[in-house]
């Protein structure tokens, strides 16, 4: 088969999780070159992983033996650096978002329209086996109409564990613009575009304690917006750094017939189970007049209707993985295959301006209509993991 030649541009700390699977786990794959504003990094990524070429940006955007870039910096460069990747005629897969403001987002969009490229965004965790298998579920009727839904980030803030947190603290870091684009991405997947968000912001602790040094957060680190999708479902979405503990569900979605519970939008598989809500509604259908006691007791005897459906992929420890990079590995099999990727600029756009949407309603008050739209992919198949693919 083909190999598609990647080259990598930024060798931080998300690179490791990302060479380690791009050199393991796809054939199709070729991580030819690593670049970094500190090419000492590259240099020592390159030795780690065994990859040919290390050195500077502009030579990786020069080598003609790489088709796709991974634009691994931090998020206040991702715009020029995509812009930079699309104008040396690469496709760019960028960690998330695709670039700070919409605007710019739909520039890069459009340039890389006119260059016939393509110009996406992590995160690629809506390609793992949970939330496939939620959207597998979810299309197939199971919940009938998705009516409702919430879904929740809550902790205490990065500094807790990142070697080089200041970056979650200024402009285009907060809990939203870092944490939002996962459960965006898996909303918009499993509900299709949204319509209007209506947003509120706090924080509680508006000086962060940044490897030793009292630093004020430039975004608020607490966000609850109210959401509603072109299909009809309303829901709240909270994304914090201020929280210290929670019993929130992470992504929960309330259908005609049923509920739907998601695994962590943030990983790449977890427990994906239904409540069939059709005892239950027998039971509502059936009253014929008022006698709380009787109901109250068939109510409490239907138990727990909770159920586990049948695992759209068999249970593989491999499936729990960090399996960043399935992103680019399906878009490596798009380009081979000639086929669009499943992360689609579209998807990528719309996270970026509800992104945005968020930031902008809690400045003004107002509820924020959407502009951009998005068509999510069909779920993938039993036969057809990229999980196989060797
Ligand atoms: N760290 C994580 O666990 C994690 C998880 C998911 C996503 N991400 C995302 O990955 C991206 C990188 O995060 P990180 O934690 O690896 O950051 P990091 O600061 O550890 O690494 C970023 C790297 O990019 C390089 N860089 C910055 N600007 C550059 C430029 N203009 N040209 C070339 N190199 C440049 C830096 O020198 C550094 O080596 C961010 O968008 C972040 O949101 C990180």
């Amino acid at each position: 088969m083909r190999k598609i030649g990647v080259g990598i541009i930024g060798c931080g700390t998300i690179a490791d999780v990302y060479l380690t699977n791009l050199t393991q786990h796809f054939e199709h794959v070729e991580v030819v070159a690593v670049a970094d504003l500190f090419e000492e990094k590259a240099r020592q990524a390159a030795e780690k992983y065994g990859i040919g070429k290390s050195g500077s940006v502009d030579g990786l955007l020069a080598d003609p033996a790489v088709e796709i870039v991974l634009n691994l910096t931090i998020p206040a460069a991702h715009y020029s650096v995509n812009k930079q990747i699309l104008e040396a005629g690469k496709h760019a897969y960028c960690e998330k978002p695709l670039a700070l403001k919409y605007e710019e987002a739909e520039e890069l969009a459009a340039l890389a329209s006119e260059k016939g490229l393509m110009c996406v965004s992590a995160p690629d965790t809506f390609l793992g086996a949970g939330i496939q298998q939620a959207k597998a579920l979810l299309d197939s009727g199971r919940i009938g109409k998705p009516i409702g839904f919430t879904a929740n980030m809550t902790c205490a803030g990065h500094e807790l564990w990142h070697p080089n947190p200041g970056f979650y603290y200024k402009n285009g870091g907060g809990p939203m613009f870092d944490m939002g684009p996962y459960y965006l991405t898996a909303l918009s997947y499993l509900l299709g575009p949204i319509r209007r968000i209506s947003c509120f912001t706090a924080s509680g602790r508006p000086v962060r304690n940044i490897l030793g040094t009292d630093t004020p957060s430039e975004v608020p680190t607490t966000y609850t917006a109210i959401m509603e999708f072109v299909c009809g479902a309303v829901g709240t979405v909270t994304m914090s750094f201020d929280t210290w503990d929670t019993s929130l569900p992470l992504l929960e979605i309330y259908g005609t017939e049923g509920s739907l519970y998601a695994p962590d939008p943030d990983s790449f598989n977890g427990p994906v189970s239904i409540y069939d809500g059709s005892k239950l509604k027998g039971i509502v259908d059936a009253v014929t007049e008022p006698h709380p006691a009787k109901i109250i007791a068939m109510v409490t005897n239907q138990g727990n209707c909770k159920e586990t459906p049948d695992m759209l992929f068999p249970e593989n420890p491999e499936h729990r993985a960090n399996m960043r990079g399935l992103g680019v590995a399906d878009m490596s099999r798009a380009l081979i295959d000639g086929r669009p990727a499943r992360l689609s600029t579209d998807l990528s756009l719309h996270v970026v301006e509800a992104l945005n949407a968020f930031e902008i309603s809690a400045k003004s008050g107002a509820a924020y209509e959407m502009k951009s739209s998005c068509s999510p992919t069909e779920p993938m198949g039993r036969d057809w993991a990229l999980w196989e693919i060797r």
